[in-house]
């Protein structure tokens, strides 16, 4: 496992991503993660598969302290109240004491910024949130969230065709790690001719060659979903490889600007 080393913690640069994974299927899929060496789990409110996650987690046996564990507060739960009472349903769903990461899931100008993070924060002063994150947040809005309170992680899209340029250059100027979600373009880069190219002299497929691309980028985490145990498998397969700087290079040079996710709270990102 390669870990990056953030605000005195130690996070699992390869996390398991459960979005769309429900029932059965989550439970299992988590329990085989953890079986195969994961130790860091995404989940969010809005997957409804917290329970799920909490029973895999419990069911693995590993110890709660060996896996970074995250979820998300949905964007309209975040008025005070509403964020209290939720946050508690995610501690309860998830059978544990503390979340290692809490993200806002989306930026929602709807609520002010300063009410949901003093929820967060409050939690984190009773010791149930280690680390508290945004997600989906521009630099600019980074920069407000981490004027309030000491912001962790911004979890956002970022693959080959996807740059995140702003995002990254901002995040390392804030101490703050880079969470790549859709890491693998939700399987546009299996056919990408470049990196079959570079697998090939690896051993290794297109898939795997994009996901230690991500975890071998200074600060930067990947949470690939894979509801088959094939794929969890092999993008659990990238610690005996590394890429030389020439081949990082040809995997930045991949990008379009394309981005694949899309929510009513999406932000405004060429506005910065
Ligand atoms: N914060 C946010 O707003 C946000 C938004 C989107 C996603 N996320 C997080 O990021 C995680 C990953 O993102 P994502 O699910 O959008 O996309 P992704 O991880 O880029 O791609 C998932 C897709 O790729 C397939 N796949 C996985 N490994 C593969 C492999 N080795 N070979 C071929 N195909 C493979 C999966 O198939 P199978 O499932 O059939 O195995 C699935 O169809 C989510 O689960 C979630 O935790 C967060």
């Amino acid at each position: 496992m390669i870990y990056q080393h953030i605000q005195g913690a130690k996070v699992p640069a390869l996390g398991y991503g459960t979005w769309q994974i429900e029932g059965d299927t989550c439970r299992e899929g988590v329990e085989h993660a953890l079986a195969i060496g994961y130790r860091h789990i995404d989940t969010a409110q809005g997957y409804e598969n917290e329970d799920q996650v909490g029973t895999g987690i419990k069911n693995s046996g590993v110890p709660r302290d060996q896996i970074w564990l995250t979820s998300k507060l949905r964007p309209d739960w975040f008025d005070a109240d509403t964020a209290r009472k939720r946050t508690e349903e995610s501690l309860s769903k998830l059978q544990t004491d503390y979340l290692d990461l809490f993200l806002l899931h989306w930026p929602n100008d709807e609520v002010p910024l300063e009410e949901t993070l003093g929820v967060m924060r409050e939690f984190q002063d009773a010791g149930r949130i280690r680390h508290i994150g945004i997600s989906n947040f521009t630099p600019t809005q980074m920069r407000k969230a981490n004027d309030i309170l000491r912001v962790f992680t911004n979890q956002v899209e970022y693959h080959p065709y996807l740059h995140q340029r702003f995002v990254r250059e901002t995040a390392k100027d804030l101490g703050m790690l880079v969470t790549a979600y859709s890491p693998i373009a939700q399987g546009a880069v299996l056919d990408d001719p470049t990196l079959n190219e570079i697998g090939a002299a690896h051993g290794k497929s297109a898939v795997q060659v994009t996901l230690r691309w991500l975890i071998q980028q200074d600060d930067v985490a990947a949470i690939p979903k894979a509801a088959s145990a094939s794929h969890r498998e092999s993008n659990f397969d990238i610690f005996d490889f590394e890429l030389s700087d020439d081949e990082m290079k040809a995997v930045h040079a991949l990008e379009r600007e394309q981005r694949l996710i899309e929510s009513p709270y999406s932000p405004a990102w060429e506005r910065g």
